[in-house]
């Protein structure tokens, strides 16, 4: 399936393209024969990286400055791409803030600048392509990266959990509106993939770290390449009958915290000889 053709004449627009998760799926799209736009608040990061990814995969990104939390830069970055490439095919709402801190120590302004980003962000991108698509009769495909935690909520990522919950019902809502008129949306929830951005804003010490490592069944963070090729088929036409769905890629760490008995990991052995004598008497 990950062939250099996956993508290709496929226009996909990627917000928060230059970092991250969002640049290792940009990349991936690129070497799959995609033309990517990739857009956020730093141009001059996002000009670099276009002129890495060129050289590196042969290419053609165009970056594109944008803030998320502003509608009509939304539609004007749309308009941009539409000039250079013709159309846009797909979306990936990938821009996000986030930190960690007890609720209680939180301001409403606090809340307000990730939901502006998360939620906010993800509804005016995702709705002003999907007026353009429908008025055209024109399919397409939405992606968003969500949360592991964005089903079942977290504490101590509170406006984040709220924020991300809510682009999956808006995934799932739009899926059943707008399925007839060919447009898939979806989104990933992904467990821990070490960035710069989330590391240094949820991961600040190698003990925080240590601990996140230690729920993963799996006993390790996930690689970049795992979520940028679940991100690559779900735009493609392989996932042409997938739509409404969240796909988890979390080493098992949802469903693992989840199971009541999980935590029996910590018997040893010789204590489960032990417990199975005990069992047995009744
Ligand atoms: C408590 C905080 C805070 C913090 C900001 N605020 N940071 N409160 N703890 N660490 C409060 C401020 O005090 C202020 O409230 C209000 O939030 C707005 O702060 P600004 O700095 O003006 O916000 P802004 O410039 O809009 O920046 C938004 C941001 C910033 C979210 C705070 O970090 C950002 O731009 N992040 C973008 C990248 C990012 O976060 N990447 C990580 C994604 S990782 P007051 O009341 O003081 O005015 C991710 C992973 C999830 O989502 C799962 C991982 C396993
Ligand atoms: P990141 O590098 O900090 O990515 C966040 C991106 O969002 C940045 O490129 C940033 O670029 C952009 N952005 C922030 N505010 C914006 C705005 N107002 N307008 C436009 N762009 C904006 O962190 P990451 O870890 O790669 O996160 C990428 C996605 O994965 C996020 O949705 C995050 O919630 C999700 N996720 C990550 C993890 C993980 O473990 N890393 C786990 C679960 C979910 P600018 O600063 O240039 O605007």
């Amino acid at each position: 399936m990950f062939t250099t053709d996956l993508l290709k004449e496929k226009v996909v627009l990627v917000t928060g393209g230059g970092s991250g998760l969002g640049l290792s799926m940009s990349r991936r799209f690129l070497e799959l024969g995609a033309r990517v736009v990739i857009a956020s608040r730093r141009l001059e990061l996002l000009e670099q990286v276009a002129a890495e990814l060129r050289a590196a995969t042969g290419g053609e990104v165009l970056p594109l400055q944008l803030d998320v939390r502003d509608p009509e830069a939304v539609s004007a970055t749309l308009d941009a791409a539409e000039a250079a490439f013709g159309r846009v095919d797909a979306l990936v709402n990938n821009a996000a803030g986030n930190f960690i801190s007890p609720t209680e120590r939180l301001s409403h302004r606090a809340f307000d600048a990730v939901l502006g980003i998360v939620l906010h962000g993800t509804v005016y991108a995702t709705l002003e392509l999907g007026k353009r698509w429908i008025a055209r009769g024109q399919p397409g495909v939405v992606l968003s990266i969500a949360a592991a935690y964005a089903e079942r909520g977290s504490g101590y990522v509170v406006p984040s959990a709220v924020a991300k919950a809510g682009v999956v019902n808006l995934m799932r809502s739009l899926a059943g509106e707008w399925g007839r008129y060919g447009i898939r949306l979806n989104a990933i929830a992904p467990g821990p993939f070490p960035t710069e951005g989330a590391w240094s804003r949820l991961m600040p010490t190698p003990e925080i770290e240590a601990l996140f490592e230690s729920r993963v069944p799996l006993g390790r963070v996930g690689e970049h390449a795992e979520l940028a090729n679940l991100a690559a088929y779900l735009l493609s036409d392989h996932a042409g009958f997938v739509s409404g769905d969240l796909i988890y890629i979390d080493g098992g760490m949802s469903a693992g915290n989840a199971g009541e008995f999980n935590l029996l990991e910590r018997v040893t052995p010789e204590q489960w000889d032990a417990l199975a004598a005990l069992r047995r008497k009744g």
